[in-house]
């Protein structure tokens, strides 16, 4: 018996998400949730003849109905970028919406997984896990930040320059989810022979995968980013922590955690190389298991270029970690 709750299902990604989601013979309950249209949402996907029973809830009222208990929230709610915008410019209207359902799940659902899509990741991490702390509920080895587009982008993208199938190549990203913060590890890419790559490749590979958010809301030109490819990339990150949680498989994945859910494991590495012990947050690959995160995997050999987009990641991410934390720590309603 697991159940989910989509928060923001009604919207760009939560929508596919959701019927992703409802494929899963893993999930009993897949609560639908938003501020608006959540009951049309939830009555469409009921009729798909899966596993799993749909409810929707629709406005602040429902949302203790639709969180309670949940075993995994995933929180697409947000507004998404227009072209010109960061996703630092989002903060405030998204802080204020992932503070909202950040409370309701550490009053209802405190042992849920939180896996936060909502921009910017780097600092709804620390926005949700300082809700948790203020409810004495937090356990850092249960709140994620979901930054699998960004894997699959590099896959994609990789395997189009050589000509693979894009499955079989894969790619760690690692540090956070916004431009100079996004270091895909290519040096480590499985079915590929990076040698053959050019220095120009690599810098110019590594600046698409930086920015390929950017080319989609430039593509959709005033209408939103990326939604299909997040809703793919959403549901995978989603459904393997749920196979590892629930269904006793160990998975793999890079995601954006409090390096304390494992300090003496791979977060020692980050550490190291970040050369600055003071970065909390950072996305790392992880292996999960029963409880959430069960190690932070090494890093491994870098090359001396992801060394240096490193070391230029550390201070951007160091700042929206504080924008972030401070949010929940300085508000004194709370
Ligand atoms: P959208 O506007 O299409 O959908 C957002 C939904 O959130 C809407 O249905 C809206 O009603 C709902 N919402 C607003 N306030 C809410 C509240 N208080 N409670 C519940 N729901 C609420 O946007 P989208 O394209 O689906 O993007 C959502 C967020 O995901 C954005 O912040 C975007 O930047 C982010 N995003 C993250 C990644 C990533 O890799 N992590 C990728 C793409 C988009
Ligand atoms: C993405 O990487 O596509 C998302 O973070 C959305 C955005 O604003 O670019």
């Amino acid at each position: 018996m697991v159940k989910v709750t989509v928060c923001g299902a009604s919207g760009g990604i939560g929508q596919p998400l959701s019927l992703l989601l409802k494929q899963s013979n893993l999930i009993s309950q897949l609560a639908l949730y938003d501020i608006v249209n959540t009951h049309g949402v939830a009555a469409d996907l009921s009729h798909i003849d899966t596993h799993s029973k749909v409810t929707g809830h629709v406005g602040p009222k429902e949302l203790e109905e639709a969180i309670k208990g949940a075993d995994v929230v995933v929180i697409p709610a947000g507004i998404p970028r227009k072209p010109g915008m960061s996703r630092d410019d989002l903060f405030k209207i998204n802080a204020n919406i992932v503070r909202e359902l950040a409370v309701a799940a550490a009053n209802y659902a405190p042992h849920a997984l939180m896996c936060i899509i909502s921009n910017p990741v780097n600092s709804m991490v620390p926005v949700v896990s300082e809700v948790f702390k203020k409810y004495n509920v937090y356990d850092p080895r249960r709140i994620f930040g979901v930054t699998t587009l960004d894997l699959v982008r590099s896959s994609t993208f990789l395997a189009e320059l050589f000509n693979k199938d894009p499955r079989q190549v894969n790619v760690p990203v690692i540090g956070g989810h916004s431009g100079v913060t996004i270091i895909p590890l290519l040096s480590q890419a499985t079915n590929v022979s990076f040698g053959d790559l050019s220095e120009e490749q690599v810098q110019q590979l590594t600046k698409r995968i930086q920015f390929a958010g950017d080319e989609v809301v430039k593509a959709k030109n005033g209408s939103g980013s990326a939604t299909l490819s997040m809703a793919y990339a959403g549901a995978r990150f989603t459904l393997n922590v749920i196979e590892a949680v629930f269904g006793g498989v160990s998975r793999t994945e890079c995601a954006y955690v409090n390096l304390q859910a494992d300090p003496n494991g791979g977060a020692q590495n980050v550490w190291r190389i970040a050369g600055d012990k003071e970065i909390d947050y950072f996305s790392v690959p992880v292996e999960f298991g029963k409880n959430g995160i069960q190690r932070i995997l090494p890093i491994g050999k870098i090359s001396k270029y992801e060394y240096k987009l490193l070391k230029e990641a550390v201070a951007e991410l160091k700042s929206n970690i504080v924008k972030g934390t401070s949010f929940i720590t300085d508000d004194s309603k709370l």
